[in-house]
């Protein structure tokens, strides 16, 4: 299968980098081809311009290039910090620019001449992988984890994605290496049971 993994974290050799090259590296090692892109090491550019929000646009060649890459994926991994309860912003970014309707999603009506979204991407499965400090208790009740709903309902599900499956490592501040290698294991033993061999 064609993986593609898209990486947000500024810091290289940040936890998120682990997450994310150890999932591309075990992935690869059961024969997927994958393609890892860290976004912040290639600065995508987030600003989507008036120029692409008009009907009919041609992408720039760097945001092809990224379309053409998720277009060709059979599944997808995303890793990111959850930052205000939402992707860092040149992730929010990527998903402006690159999910691009006519290509990723389009609008039709059901029977009924309701207007309805269909997704229209070939990946069958994406995993999100996100770290965060707050207590999951705690996210859950004063936040309802966001990200959840973003990544599987706004995102993927919108898209036609039916199985997204997201995991969230939390507190990593104050964590031990110990429980981070623990999570490591765990994000890879993951990605292998939604991409196996
Ligand atoms: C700008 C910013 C916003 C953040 N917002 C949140 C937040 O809303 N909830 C949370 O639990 N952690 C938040 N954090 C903490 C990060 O999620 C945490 O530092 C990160 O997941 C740790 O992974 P890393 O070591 O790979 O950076 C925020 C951090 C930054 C820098």
């Amino acid at each position: 299968m064609n993986i593609l993994v898209i990486l947000a974290h500024p810091r290289v050799g940040s936890f998120n980098h682990g997450i994310a090259h150890g999932i591309a590296a075990a992935l690869a090692e059961v024969g997927h081809r994958v393609t890892l892109r860290d976004l912040c090491a290639e600065r995508f550019d987030p600003n989507f311009t008036d120029d692409e929000l008009g009907r009919g646009n041609v992408a720039p060649p760097a945001i092809r290039d990224h379309a053409d890459a998720v277009l060709a994926a059979d599944g997808i991994v995303v890793v990111h910090p959850n930052w205000w309860g939402q992707p860092p912003a040149i992730l929010k970014g990527w998903l402006d620019r690159v999910l691009r309707p006519g290509e990723a999603y389009r609008f039709g009506t059901n029977a009924r001449g309701e207007g309805i979204v269909i997704g229209q991407l070939k990946a069958r499965a994406a995993l999100v992988v996100t770290t965060s400090n707050t207590p999951r208790e705690a996210e859950l009740e004063r936040y309802g984890d966001p990200l959840d709903n973003l990544w599987k309902r706004c995102v993927w599900g919108f898209c036609g994605i039916d199985r997204v499956e997201r995991i969230n490592f939390e507190p990593v501040i104050g964590s031990s290496d110990q429980t981070r290698s623990t999570w490591l294991q765990q994000s890879t033993t993951r990605a292998l049971a939604l991409f196996p061999a």
